[in-house]
């Protein structure tokens, strides 16, 4: 069960594109991962499909026998997030899952609030041992120059994985 997943990526359950198996070997151990790479070349899809293969893991989810997971796009968290009373929400919310989908990380308007807000939900991912996996257009060495917390806890907890084709389908 993913919730909160758009309509344009709901489609992505229905199509048959393959996808890396390494990718599926590491969600079904239980890690995460950082896809990144050009627009277009697969990642929010990627994401997407690997959420098939991840396994329940809190008491609620086994009952159903699915893992329970979240989708958010990365810049509108980071504005909910903005608003100091949503914080212990969002942070609360997130524990409810057994993974999230952070799609389109982009470093643009990087502030110290939003590398913060990224380093406690990787972390919390990290102690409650949930699973991550986000998509970026950005290369873990530039978040490694932000801030290199963030990407030595996503070492110790995934994989980092670059999309090189690029194919993004054209409007007509
Ligand atoms: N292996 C594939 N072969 C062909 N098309 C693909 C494949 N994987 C994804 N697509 C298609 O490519 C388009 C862009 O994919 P998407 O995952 O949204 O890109 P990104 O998130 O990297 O910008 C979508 O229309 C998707 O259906
Ligand atoms: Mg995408």
């Amino acid at each position: 069960m993913l919730a909160n997943l758009p309509l344009r990526y709901k489609e992505y359950l229905r199509q048959e594109y393959s996808i890396p198996t390494e990718l599926i070997s590491v969600v079904e151990k239980g890690g995460s991962l950082y896809l990144y790479g050009k627009v277009g070349s697969g990642k929010t899809y990627t994401a997407v499909k690997l959420s098939e293969y991840i396994k329940p893991k809190h008491k609620y989810s086994h009952q159903t026998g699915k893992a329970k997971g979240i989708f958010i796009n990365a810049d509108e968290m980071f504005h909910q997030l903005s608003i100091p009373e949503n914080k212990p929400v969002i942070f609360g919310k997130l524990q409810n899952y057994d993974y999230i989908i952070l799609d389109d990380l982009s470093l643009g308007n990087w502030t110290p609030a939003k590398q913060e807000s990224l380093f406690v939900i990787i972390n919390k991912v990290y102690v409650l041992k949930q699973q991550i996996i986000i998509t970026s257009n950005y290369s873990p060495k530039g978040i490694e120059n932000l801030d290199n917390r963030i990407t030595s806890r996503l070492s110790e907890i995934g994989k980092f994985f670059e999309f090189k084709t690029e194919r993004r389908k054209k409007w007509q």
